[in-house]
């Protein structure tokens, strides 16, 4: 059986409702936006925030859900999937999970609407329901994402990142979401503080993982359904590059940063500096970061008593790191 769909054995039932539930959570009486939002539920991505939601509820809370995890579930995923949107304007990224990407088809203008009508509308979800502490838990998240993406962008303007810089995105940007998915499962069910706070770390451990392996996949030439070698070109510095920088002389430092800062669009050069971070160890380094944040992810699961939940939980884990999209 394939990794994900062994995952998903214990929780196939609440992804099964939550797929109909945030679809319907989407719906507008304004057709164009129907069309896109059609579109956009149509090319579902891997759902690994809905699946962290309801795994960590189901773990903490002998195996019950209630309603306030479904809506938990979409309001991440409704806001995951926004920023998706605004993040290919962003980056001028013409795909996304193996199609064209809403701005590629609809333009900016678009785009940038749509994704403030996925953002509102979960909100919206947790409003009208009065979730107030899961929107707490949300909100945060939304003002980091927004924080770490513009951190990204000034960094990406001076060519200054320094290794921690990097972490402090990839933790505003990423890690946030994915703790705010763990906390939230589990306050869902009513988990107390210390647990809620426990799988909020968790969460935040392997959403720096998580970051960690789409960097890396930006130096593959892997068919992962959006582009690749699109973050040089952005002069988006990531930790592979980081480190070579860092272990480079000062020529090659030079050679490096004026790669990045004056040729950054000429894809031949693009390509001799991801070959230099390659031989140069980059790629090898960040992978070893990342299975470090990796294995303190999986410590933080011990104390739990064996379930299929935790055993879900724990592929997830290294699925995070092993995945090929
Ligand atoms: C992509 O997230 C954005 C990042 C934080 C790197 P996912 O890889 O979870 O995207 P989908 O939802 O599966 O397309
Ligand atoms: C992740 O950023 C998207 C957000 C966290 C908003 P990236 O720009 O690195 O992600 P991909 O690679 O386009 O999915
Ligand atoms: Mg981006
Ligand atoms: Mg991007």
């Amino acid at each position: 059986m394939k990794i994900v769909s062994r995952i998903k054995l214990p929780i196939e039932k609440e992804m099964e409702l939550f797929e109909k539930k945030f679809s319907a959570s989407m719906s507008s009486k304004v057709s164009l936006l129907n069309k896109i939002t059609h579109y956009v539920v149509n090319r579902k991505g891997k759902q690994m925030r809905p699946m962290f939601v309801f795994l960590i509820a189901k773990m903490t809370n002998n195996g019950q859900v209630n309603e306030r995890t479904y809506r938990g579930a979409a309001v991440i995923e409704l806001i995951h999937t926004a920023t998706l949107v605004h993040d290919d304007v962003v980056d001028d990224s013409d795909r996304r999970r193996g199609f064209f990407s809403l701005n590629a088809l609809w333009k900016n203008k678009i785009a940038v609407l749509v994704g403030d009508y996925l953002l509102s509308k979960g909100l919206l979800l947790s409003i009208d329901n009065d979730d107030f502490d899961l929107l707490k838990i949300i909100s945060v998240a939304v003002r980091e994402m927004s924080e770490g993406e513009l951190l990204q962008i000034e960094k990406a303007r001076r060519l200054d990142i320094t290794e921690e810089v990097y972490f402090e995105i990839i933790r505003q940007k990423t890690a946030t979401l994915i703790a705010a998915c763990c906390a939230m499962g589990a306050r869902s069910v009513m988990a107390g503080d210390e647990e809620v706070e426990r799988m909020r770390k968790f969460g935040e451990l392997i959403g720096t993982a998580f970051q960690i392996k789409d960097d890396l996949f930006d130096y593959g030439t892997d068919h992962i359904g959006k582009p690749t070698g699109i973050d040089i070109k952005e002069q988006k510095m990531t930790l592979p590059l980081i480190y070579a920088l860092n272990n480079a002389t000062p020529q090659e430092k030079k050679w490096l940063i004026n790669s990045v800062k004056n040729h950054n669009k000429n894809k031949q050069r693009v390509k001799e500096v991801i070959a230099f971070v390659k031989e140069h160890g980059g790629l090898d380094y960040a992978i070893q970061k990342m299975k470090s944040y990796q294995q303190e992810a999986l410590l933080l699961l011990e104390s739990y008593p064996p379930s299929p939940y935790k055993d879900s939980l724990e592929l997830m884990v290294n699925y995070v790191i092993d995945r090929k999209k």
